[in-house]
């Protein structure tokens, strides 16, 4: 049984408010990124909070240590709940987002394997591995893993444990189904299969649906 979180990844204020509303019941998480933040602030957050879900920020944040600690700053202090991080800038840059994460209460969940095809150039294979112990000895509190690659986010799994979450996007758009990843995740995320339909909150029911 894995969450549904949706990327809401569309322009501006009013197209996210108007998705986030019609989806309302359906989600458990919306993730939000540069797309979205880019073209309307970090007060998206504030405008989101009414749907009473966590926000999760996909800044896939890859820096030195202060410069990753200083954006786990402002994306908490806007009201996120959760961050997402790269890993392979090293264990120093890791640890201070999950550090900076947990201070401010939040949660910090790491890209160890990316979902499209061009992850299989860096984002893949013994890279994804190595990130997954790395993101492991760091107290991460979850990764990022492909449900395009279900036999990789299972082994990815085998090397976390179950203490640790795993969100897993390629659902819907990039061909992936809930029921390729359900069993090794905690949540599928899903984006322009939801957002793009004609009618997001029957969309969002169904994988909501498929998810459990
Ligand atoms: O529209 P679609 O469902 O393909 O959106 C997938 C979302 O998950 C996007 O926001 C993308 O940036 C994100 N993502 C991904 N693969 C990763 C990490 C994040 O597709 N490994």
């Amino acid at each position: 049984m894995a969450d549904l979180l949706l990327a809401l990844d569309v322009k501006g204020k009013a197209e996210a408010v108007r998705v986030a509303a019609a989806c309302a019941g359906e989600l458990d998480a919306i993730k939000i990124g540069y797309p979205l933040v880019l073209s309307t602030g970090l007060g998206i957050v504030k405008d989101l909070a009414k749907s009473e879900i966590p926000i999760i920020a996909d800044f896939k944040v890859a820096d030195i240590p202060n410069t990753n600690s200083l954006i786990c700053e402002e994306v908490f202090g806007a009201g996120c709940a959760g961050i997402i991080t790269h890993a392979f800038c090293g264990s120093d840059s890791l640890a201070a987002c999950v550090d900076a994460s947990h201070d401010h209460g939040g949660v910090c969940f790491v890209v160890c394997e990316m979902s499209h095809p061009g992850a299989l150039d860096f984002l893949s294979g013994e890279n994804a591995e190595r990130m997954a112990r790395m993101a492991k000895a760091a107290g991460a509190d979850g990764i990022i893993a492909p449900a395009t690659r279900p036999e990789r986010t299972a082994t990815l799994r085998g090397i976390i444990g179950s203490s640790m979450k795993i969100y897993s996007p390629g659902v819907g758009a990039q061909g992936a189904q809930p029921e390729d990843v359900k069993k090794y995740v905690d949540g599928i995320i899903v984006g322009r299969a939801i957002y793009e339909a004609a009618d997001p909150k029957a969309a969002a029911h169904e994988f909501r649906v498929r998810a459990r």
